[in-house]
């Protein structure tokens, strides 16, 4: 006889228990071990229920990821599922970078079920180390298709440049560890790059290394509409009278092939850098929404590339926050000047404030000349960076204006410099173990892991 999985459910929402208890009375797969309207004694009520499910919806007292983050620490086997209103689907990037489940309120038996049926194959680990999970692939177990291989986050990287202040160098920043990474090998063959620029309406990855815009990320999200298009149409709606929420919930269904990604790169010759360009007319830019750009990450996530690239703008637009919310490492870049700082230390303060983990943040500061008004210590401290945490520096280099006008790579000239050496030294920090001396980046892999469970619990 087949065993039912139990499921506790979080919810303080008694009537969306209730009815969610109702319509799982039929069910052969789940049954309801326990429950809990709030905080109060949770952890014991799950210690004794032992759910191989928790479900959880609004609880008032606490934010939902904190919350996730929190029981997933103390009960690592046990997989969960975040059931969202709309007005709580903001999280679900984050949750999904959780291993976390995200299904949307009211929450659909038969979903709730195939979840159910992968927690069982698939054990969740420890926050940050399992593959992540996705509606998509939910999609993809209920049409009996195989599921895309899901890579190991420590085989791959997405990688995200932000600096909430324009001209400081995420553009030249990006470009040269794109560079730098394309130049490195993985088992004896060369580590496939990706670059992508969310800078959606003013982008310059391209022109910095000479490339042609064409096809580009609006390419990208022509196709996808298409697809959404076709499935509002299978569901009987006619496309121009469905909404931007409901276009939202279509694209939780739409399901790309990771290799498709391939057909809107534009190639760079000399490094077989991929590059994927923002669009050639601004206006094109107003077209991509935050369903298309979430999409495109998703996706991203499960390329064949070992490493991505993103290069941002200096916003908080949809794109940036999503690059930030995706990425496994994120590169904060100023100049050593007031203002730079300052606004870094702002962007600082509102990632703590949304528990961003912290540990992903590497901040880097370019231009920096031999004679500053501050010193990397005092800039240190006014960041409040734990004593373990390095803060990079690149040197103010003369040699960056005309590699950026010729389209030639720092990383590209003869011999060594000391921009060079700079960035090499963050790449290693911000690749996977095998990119540069493994023994080092090994043990500074096992070193960020640690602070970075101080961090959760402190
Ligand atoms: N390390 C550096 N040394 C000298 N000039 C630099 C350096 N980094 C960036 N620059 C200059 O700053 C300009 C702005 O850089 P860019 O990468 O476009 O900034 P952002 O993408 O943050 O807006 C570049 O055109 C380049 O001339
Ligand atoms: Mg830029």
């Amino acid at each position: 006889m087949k065993e039912m999985k139990k499921l506790f459910i979080l919810e303080e929402d008694q009537l969306a228990a209730a009815e969610l208890k109702q319509r799982l009375a039929s069910s052969q797969w789940i049954k309801v071990c326990g429950e809990a309207s709030g905080m109060e004694g949770v952890w014991s009520t799950i210690q004794a229920a032992q759910p191989d499910i928790v479900l959880i919806g609004s609880v008032k007292s606490a934010e939902i990821g904190v919350l996730c983050q929190q029981i997933r620490l103390c009960f690592p086997h046990i997989a969960f599922i975040a059931a969202c209103s709309a007005r709580e689907l903001h999280w679900e990037p984050f949750f999904r970078n959780l291993g976390i489940w995200v299904l949307t309120k009211p929450v659909d038996v038969a979903q709730l079920e195939m979840v159910a049926g992968q927690a069982g194959m698939t054990p969740f680990g420890p926050p940050f180390h399992q593959p992540p999970f996705s509606p998509a692939f939910a999609v993809a177990e209920a049409r009996q298709e195989k599921p895309y291989p899901v890579r190991s986050p420590e085989e791959k990287r997405l990688i995200t440049i932000y600096g909430p202040k324009g001209g400081v160098g995420k553009t030249f920043l990006s470009r040269e560890l794109a560079v730098y990474f394309a130049g490195q090998k993985k088992e004896g063959r060369p580590l496939n790059v990706l670059a992508v620029d969310f800078n959606l309406d003013l982008g310059t990855i391209a022109t910095s290394l000479n490339l042609p815009r064409s096809p580009n990320l609006y390419t990208w999200v022509q196709a996808i509409d298409e697809q959404l298009n076709e499935l509002a149409v299978r569901e009987g709606r006619d496309p121009a009278t469905v909404t931007h929420e409901e276009w939202q919930e279509y694209s939780m269904a739409v399901r790309l092939s990771p290799q498709d990604v391939s057909k809107y790169v534009v190639v760079h010759q000399e490094t077989s850098l991929h590059v994927l360009t923002s669009p050639r007319d601004i206006r094109q830019s107003f077209e991509i929404k935050d369903y298309h750009l979430y999409i495109m990450l998703e996706t991203l996530k499960q390329s064949h590339y070992d490493i991505v690239l993103i290069d941002t703008a200096p916003d908080t637009t949809d794109a940036t926050i999503q690059a930030l919310f995706f990425a496994q490492r994120v590169v904060m870049v100023g100049n050593p000047v007031v203002d730079a700082i300052e606004n870094i230390q702002r962007m600082l303060k509102l990632l703590r404030e949304a528990e961003y983990p912290e540990e992903r943040i590497h901040i880097c500061l370019n231009r920096l000349q031999r004679r500053e008004m501050f010193t990397v210590e005092e800039i240190r401290g006014y960041f409040q960076l734990h004593p373990s945490r390095t803060l990079y520096t690149i040197p103010d280099d003369p040699e960056v204006k005309r590699s950026i006008n010729t389209g030639v790579p720092l990383m590209l000239y003869p011999g060594r410099s000391a921009a060079k050496e700079a960035i090499e030294t963050l790449g290693k920090v911000l690749g996977p173990s095998f990119v540069g001396e493994s023994a080092a980046a090994v043990q500074t892999a096992s070193k960020k892991r640690s602070s970075w469970l101080r961090w959760l619990r402190k």
